[in-house]
């Protein structure tokens, strides 16, 4: 590989395009701290199973210029669709996204909210092309409550309108910075499990999973139809098991469920045979500003 194309991540300084409840922005230097020693020398394969809206992946891969290929996954089909449409058609996504900008900014109060539930049926058609649901995906996820993507059981979004007054819904510069960036990352939908047929000694996993309820009550783990309940989350440890008897450096992080119930060993159990951290973060998607304290998060690794 070229000198060019060995830095070619840094030069683009992409950032997630969406909101997305567990976005890892404010955990990153720790994430970053706790990489394998020797991470910025190696050539890596970066892989993310769970990708969401990509603050780890989009800040890992401008920061490393020794990162070879990265490959990304989620098992939602409609935020994967968002990711391809920027990689093949950013140009044209601009355009639809521009337009509901510009439409959904010339209308004020009811007409606004109708607006907003007039594009969510059509999204939750899934009969547009693939650009215009793209445009659909990021124009909800800008003006609808906090950001949440939350669908029911029949995959309808159902998450109503948000209040910001004038939110930002075409970043045109950042879509084509995302674009220049995926050029290089091969972009997958299907279960985390999948992502093991790319791995190698040379790659670097990355889990960032549905969190594990803190408590009953604050269960926002609906990204989609499926739930993630504590069987997924065993799998899911099984599946690092597998990566580490074969070698495979992986992290993790997840909720501090014990940190909300002292009594609760949940991870601490499950994990006891590798390293767990525990660091601060605030919650950023929470309805109610009384939960958004500061809670632990933990970060396992196999090394
Ligand atoms: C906590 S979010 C990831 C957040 C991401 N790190 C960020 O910064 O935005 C978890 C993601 O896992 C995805 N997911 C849920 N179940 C999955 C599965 N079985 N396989 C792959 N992805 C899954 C969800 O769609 C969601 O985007």
């Amino acid at each position: 590989m070229s000198v060019s194309q060995n830095s070619f991540f840094k030069v683009a300084n992409a950032k997630p395009f969406l909101k997305w409840a567990g976005g890892k922005t404010q955990i990153l230097n720790d994430i970053k701290n706790f990489l394998p020693a020797g991470f910025a020398e190696k050539e890596i394969t970066y892989i993310e199973p769970f990708a969401g809206s990509g603050a780890v992946l989009f800040s890992i891969l401008s920061s490393f210029s020794n990162i070879q290929s990265a490959v990304i996954n989620d098992v939602n089909e409609d935020l994967i669709n968002v990711y391809r449409v920027i990689a093949e058609y950013p140009e044209e996504l601009i355009v639809y996204l521009k337009q509901l900008e510009y439409e959904y900014l010339s209308l004020n109060g009811e007409n606004q909210k109708e607006y907003f539930y007039a594009k969510r049926s059509l999204f939750n058609l899934r009969s547009s092309s693939k650009i215009i649901q793209a445009a659909l995906f990021i124009f909800l996820n800008r003006t609808c409550f906090n950001g949440l993507y939350r669908v029911n059981k029949n995959n309808c979004f159902n998450v109503p309108v948000g209040s910001y007054k004038k939110p930002l819904i075409c970043n045109s510069e950042n879509i084509l910075a995302v674009s220049a960036v995926l050029q290089k990352v091969e972009i997958l939908t299907a279960d985390f499990e999948k992502t093991y047929e790319y791995a190698s000694e040379d790659s670097f996993f990355y889990f960032d999973p549905p969190y594990k309820p803190i408590t009953v009550s604050s269960s926002f783990n609906s990204y989609s139809k499926d739930k993630f309940d504590d069987e997924e989350q065993i799998r899911l440890y099984n599946f690092c098991v597998k990566l580490d008897k074969n070698n495979i450096k992986w992290m993790l992080s997840n909720s501090d469920v014990k940190s909300a119930d002292a009594e609760n060993y949940f991870f601490d159990e499950l994990y006891s045979g590798f390293n767990i951290r525990r660091v601060k973060a605030t919650r950023r998607i929470n309805s109610n500003a009384q939960k958004r304290g500061l809670l632990n998060e933990l970060i396992i690794t196999n090394y």
